[in-house]
């Protein structure tokens, strides 16, 4: 199997910060974020260039299947944030705490944080703006762990198999996600993600918030965007949101080359003597000796 190595982590001295990350928003840089489930598809978002790499909750589905995000347990996002981890030199590393795994109480959201820490990430992010979850954040950032905000869509509080929508076309609930993110970034977060809002209704909000916001169908009004991985290379397959744009279709290379290797078995002409190892035909020819011997023992 081949496997690019990074460099080891002791060495990762160009990795940003988030402080590196406000600094973007400050010149007006746009912010490049993408999430990463695995040793491979974060050596190739690092590789890319990205500012920040998210191991998304969306695990639940690209990774493993599940049918909505609040089925992957915290155990199984940690398996796949140690993966992604070694595959990054240089971008932030977030990583999302799953559905059941900070809600309870400020000790139980900072000993799951800290097993993420302790993973390889510069910082957590946790979904919703209601006052339990902004204390949450606050108890974290208290502990010197970095927190991302997300309002909008919050994909943990719709629950399975309910329908995703965008949030923020009545006023109402346009001011009601501006005062979510103003007691998110009021209680230290560094950046909050936008989720399913009208471009119109962010580009109103985004600049009278003054931490960089990260949009996902918010329009191109925001600091900064976010795609899943497995969307932005045409690796998932089904239903797309409105706000996915698939920059390759990648699942159907791979199908094509798992076809063509299936033909090639079936037709035995994989392996080809390129992809064979050769042997000494001395060695061989002594090898049939050895064997011819070893059936008259038989
Ligand atoms: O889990 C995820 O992929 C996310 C992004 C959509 C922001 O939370």
């Amino acid at each position: 199997m081949t496997r690019t190595p990074g460099p080891p982590s002791a060495v990762r001295m160009d990795r940003l910060s988030t402080d590196d990350i406000r600094h973007l928003k400050a010149r007006g840089v746009p912010i490049v974020m993408v999430t990463a489930y695995d040793f491979n598809t974060a050596s190739i978002a690092d590789a890319a260039g990205a500012d920040i790499v998210l191991v998304g909750d969306s695990a639940a589905m690209t990774m493993l299947g599940y049918e909505s995000t609040r089925s992957v347990s915290l155990d199984e996002m940690l398996m796949l944030t140690r993966a992604v981890h070694r595959g990054l030199t240089h971008p932030l590393l977030v990583g999302d705490l799953p559905f059941g795994s900070y809600e309870r109480s400020d000790a139980q959201a900072l000993a799951t944080a800290a097993r993420f820490v302790e993973a390889g990430c510069d910082a957590v992010k946790l979904e919703g703006g209601s006052a339990e979850r902004v204390a949450r954040a606050r108890a974290l950032i208290a502990k010197s762990i970095s927190v991302m905000g997300h309002v909008g869509l919050t994909p943990q509080s719709t629950g399975e198999g309910a329908a995703f929508r965008v949030h923020g076309r009545r006023a109402e609930d346009a001011v009601e996600i501006l005062d979510a993110a103003r007691a998110l970034q009021d209680a230290g977060c560094f950046a909050i993600v936008f989720e399913a809002v009208p471009a119109a209704v962010a580009a109103l909000l985004v600049p009278l918030i003054t931490v960089p916001v990260i949009g996902i169908g918010a329009g191109a009004g925001t600091d900064g965007q976010v795609l899943v991985f497995d969307d932005l290379v045409g690796l998932s397959h089904g239903h797309s949101a409105r706000f996915v744009k698939r920059y390759a279709e990648i699942r159907a290379q791979m199908v094509s080359a798992v076809e063509q290797y299936g033909a090639e078995v079936r037709a035995r002409s994989f392996p080809a003597p390129e992809h064979q190892y050769p042997v000494n035909a001395d060695e061989l020819q002594r090898l049939r000796v050895l064997l011819s011997s070893e059936q008259r023992k038989a």
